[in-house]
């Protein structure tokens, strides 16, 4: 597997199989031992069983019993690196105050303040597959993405409508809603949502294309989830993005359940833009800097009309999005600077650049490649288990996510009957293991190949199936 979301050498990877014995924990510990990646485990603090059910603040717990963290797709937990890199900050701080804007320290894993968001730019460039220079580490998903079509969505009186997921985050949901409104157009008329056939969850590629094609007269966006929320869908990104711009539409991506967890290529997909957050797969912490990707084609800085008059895509500006040559001379002449860095707005917040910074350097430690060929054959693990000893028509759930794990990242969805979410939950809970329940049937589980372990995936599964069987016997 050498290519992109299990590829090797741009043919397929088949879906890894099991044999029966791989249902004994035995098994499950034997495929922990053979882990290339088990040693990456050791650079998180696992939450503990004793912190968890405790309501006091606690320190960590090093030597406690950890829980089974399967809840990455929503907030990764944190990299020992942190405090680390937070102890290193703060001392450079309290060291050299405004001093620490141009200084870089001897024995600090951290740049000068000037150049700090270029640290993490680097880095995570890597992960989405881009060119340092097409990344910004800035903001948060949210604002990121207003900041993104205030410079891509142009409405003309011709092409005004953005399609969309239908079951967006909200936040994506408001955000383009509140764009359209802002070019004094009627929402209503102007998102288009796509989704999947009645009764079914997963959105086929072919059906994406049809909508493009049915819009291809009025539509000037296309915006979709790399991999979509709920579902844990991964969506076919070259594919699409090529389709939609072959018909003249620009094509963004939020990448929240992207970002860390399948392998993306936003250069070589020639994606417009995409945006995403860093505290999911990325274990940046609550909240944590987000980042987002202009393609090099939109980033570029013409001074062919003189030095005074550089032209570039329009977007919303600010003193930091200004090339540093000439940033600190105040004469109120905005040029950007060249790539994605043109769209920074302010002077960031250098805490949050350090658990950014932080979190990347354990993902700089390995590659998406290999992260994503774990986590490939990990949560087929969790499929197989899952569906090891039952048919479809007596199992009280179904999982909702894609079986083709070309078309999943680590998430897998499981919709239960209904009315047995809350008793699920709590087993879980009692069992100290972490996922993620959306009302009113729904638990997300996503194994991540930097921490989680097969064993956890098996103990996982116990304690899954024994909290469904005695519900069984009454359904
Ligand atoms: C797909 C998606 N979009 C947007 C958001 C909102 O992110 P933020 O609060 O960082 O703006 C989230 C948050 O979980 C998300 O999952």
């Amino acid at each position: 597997m050498n290519g992109t979301n299990g590829t090797t050498n741009g043919v397929k990877s088949p879906k890894p199989s099991f044999p029966a014995e791989a249902t004994s924990k035995e098994y499950a510990i034997s495929l922990d031992k053979s882990d290339p990646l088990r040693a990456l485990r050791d650079e998180f603090i696992i939450p503990s069983k004793a912190n968890l059910a405790s309501k006091k603040l606690a320190k960590p717990g090093l030597s406690n019993e950890p829980s089974i963290y399967f809840c990455g797709n929503s907030l990764g937990i944190q990299p020992k690196a942190v405090a680390k890199y937070m102890e290193a900050q703060l001392d450079t701080w309290s060291g050299i105050g405004v001093c620490g804007h141009f200084t870089d320290l001897e024995g600090s894993p951290l740049s000068q303040w000037q150049v700090l968001s270029e640290q993490a730019a680097a880095s995570m460039s890597k992960i989405i597959g881009a060119a340092p220079d097409e990344v910004a580490a800035m903001g948060t998903l949210t604002m990121n993405l207003h900041l993104l079509l205030a410079s891509f969505y142009r409405p003309t009186e011709k092409r005004r409508k953005i399609l969309m997921d239908w079951k967006a985050f909200p936040s994506d949901h408001y955000a383009i809603e509140s764009h359209i409104a802002w070019h004094g157009l009627d929402s209503k008329d102007n998102m288009v949502l796509i989704g999947p056939d009645e009764g079914t969850y997963e959105i086929p590629t072919e059906k994406i294309l049809e909508v493009i094609d049915q819009h291809v007269d009025d539509a000037a966006v296309l915006l979709l989830p790399g991999i979509q929320y709920y579902t844990g869908q991964l969506f076919d990104i070259p594919r699409i993005t090529r389709y939609a711009q072959e018909r003249g539409l620009i094509v963004g991506w939020d990448l929240a359940h992207a970002y860390g967890n399948a392998e993306i290529k936003l250069h070589d997909w020639n994606v417009d833009f995409a945006a995403w957050c860093t505290y999911k797969y990325g274990n940046a912490g609550p909240g944590a800097m987000g980042g987002l990707f202009v393609h090099e084609r939109h980033g570029q800085v013409d001074y062919s009309e003189g030095e005074d008059s550089p032209k570039f895509r329009h977007r919303l500006t600010g003193w930091y999005g200004g090339d540093r040559s000439v940033r600190f001379k105040m004469d109120n002449k905005f040029k950007p600077i060249p790539g994605a860095g043109g769209w920074v707005l302010s002077n960031p917040s250098v805490i949050d650049l350090t658990t950014l910074c932080a979190a990347l350097s354990v993902f700089d430690k390995t590659s998406m490649k290999e992260l994503r060929k774990k986590s490939f054959h990990l949560t087929a693990y969790l499929e197989f288990l899952l569906l090891s000893d039952s048919t479809d028509e007596d199992r009280p759930f179904k999982i909702i996510t894609p079986s083709d794990p070309h078309a999943r990242g680590a998430q897998l969805s499981l919709l239960l009957k209904p009315g047995l979410l809350h008793n699920v939950a709590d087993s879980l809970q009692k069992a100290g293991i972490i996922c993620d329940k959306r009302e009113p049937d729904v638990v997300r589980v996503a194994p991540v190949p930097l921490y989680n372990t097969f064993s956890e995936v098996w103990q996982f599964v116990q304690v899954f199936k024994a909290a469904l069987s005695p519900m069984r016997l009454k359904l």
